[in-house]
């Protein structure tokens, strides 16, 4: 199969689909890859290392989409590509199917095999090629570096001559993917860390990283379909927000990673609650781009709120493109392997679990509603 790459279009984004490592593997495999000149610049990797793992370098967009089997990318793919690509061929990338219909439509109506990597459905086989895990983990970890870069404090505990500091205390909000990572990245640098989430599952998890787990008293477990969180009713929003507001006001540090599948963030942090926090203090909103754990939130910007202040970051991983596109890569060699057969030929089963969660348009329909 010929597989193509070019630099993503997307404002910002930094990360490239596949990493020379992940080239010379499929190369070992039997495909060809055709690589835009300058697709990893960004993410530190040059022309000559996708030379050197096989690749062929291109220089026109259009060209390369036209000449590959699939195409592989990290966001969504730009109208010019949908529109360069041979009917039939793929298209592999974080589509964000469930809030993206249009596109969907106009992937089905241009005859393209579409694969959204979000899809993935959580069971252990799939976990090489679980892009929401290997991205959050990289977020998770980078929300406790910007906060520990905002906040005029030590992490850890200090015994000096001077005098003794105590930690700060970190409180985490949502301890899935990202938030497991929080967790153990502010324990490395010596916080007091708790954390809270609706699914009771992730208590055991929380303590075994040494952190604790605060539960508001006799709460139902909301532990959905897929190791997902379900909603959450009104009346347990209320609770809950009640409950949070003492933690919340104790804490220096505040990181919220809590989602909900295909809806808007849930909001777990008024502004009532942060003004009672200590001045100085530092929020980082993980859910910023689906609307916000945290009722101050700006979307890509970093608020002051009553001396507090609210970071709300977007494309997180993009900010740690070396690592975040060689996990990408990975992720998606996995997918291609299951995806092809021992020629390097498409072999697509659609008795296959992963297979028929991620393909989302085939044959000119669209296969999936949400
Ligand atoms: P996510 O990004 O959808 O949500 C993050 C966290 O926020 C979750 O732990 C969720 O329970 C929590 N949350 C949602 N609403 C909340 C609320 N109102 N208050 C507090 N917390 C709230 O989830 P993520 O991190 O992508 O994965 C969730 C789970 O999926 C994992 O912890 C695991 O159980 C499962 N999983 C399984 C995998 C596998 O078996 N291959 C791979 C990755 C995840």
């Amino acid at each position: 199969m010929r597989i193509g790459v070019n630099k993503e279009h997307a404002e910002g984004e930094r990360r490239v689909a596949l990493t020379p490592d992940a080239v010379a593997r499929l190369a070992k495999s039997g495909h060809s890859v055709i690589v835009q000149g300058g697709c990893g610049s960004d993410a530190g990797y040059e022309d000559d290392a996708y030379a050197d793992a096989g690749a062929e370098i291109g220089f026109g967009v259009g060209d390369i989409v036209g000449a590959a089997d699939a195409m592989v990318k990290i966001g969504t793919p730009s109208e010019y590509e949908i529109g360069a690509m041979a009917r039939n061929s793929a298209i592999i990338g974080v589509l964000d199917a469930r809030r993206n219909r249009e596109l969907l439509n106009h992937l089905a109506e241009t005859g393209l095999t579409a694969f959204a990597m979000e899809l993935v459905p959580r069971i252990a086989r799939a976990q090489s090629m679980d892009v929401l895990s290997s991205q959050a983990s990289l977020a998770g970890y980078k929300a406790v570096l910007t906060a520990a870069d905002s906040i005029g404090k030590f992490f850890p505990m200090m015994m000096t001559a001077a005098g003794t500091i105590p930690p700060a205390q970190v409180l985490v909000l949502g301890a899935g993917v990202a938030g497991l990572q929080a967790i153990a990245t502010a324990k490395r640098l010596g916080a007091a860390v708790s954390a809270f989430d609706v699914r009771a599952v992730v208590a055991e998890q929380v303590e075994s990283l040494g952190a604790t787990f605060i539960a508001p008293p006799a709460v139902d477990d909301a532990e959905a379909a897929g190791g997902y969180a379900r909603e959450q009713t009104a009346d347990e929003n209320v609770a809950q927000q009640e409950f949070l507001a003492v933690h919340v006001a104790k804490s220096d540090v505040v990181i919220t990673t809590a989602a909900i599948p295909g809806r808007e963030a849930p909001l777990l942090v008024t502004s009532d609650m942060l003004s009672g926090m200590k001045p100085g203090s530092v929020v980082v909103d993980l859910a910023a781009e689906t609307g916000g754990n945290v009722e101050a939130t700006r979307a890509g910007q970093s608020v002051e709120f009553e001396g507090v202040t609210v970071h709300g970051p977007v494309n997180v991983p993009s900010s740690m493109p070396y690592h975040a596109s060689s996990l990408y890569g990975r992720n998606v060699e996995s997918l291609i392997n299951l995806l092809t057969d021992e020629d390097g030929n498409f072999a697509i089963d659609f008795e296959d679990e992963v297979i028929d969660a991620i393909c989302v348009t085939h044959d000119g329909e669209v296969r999936k509603t949400f």
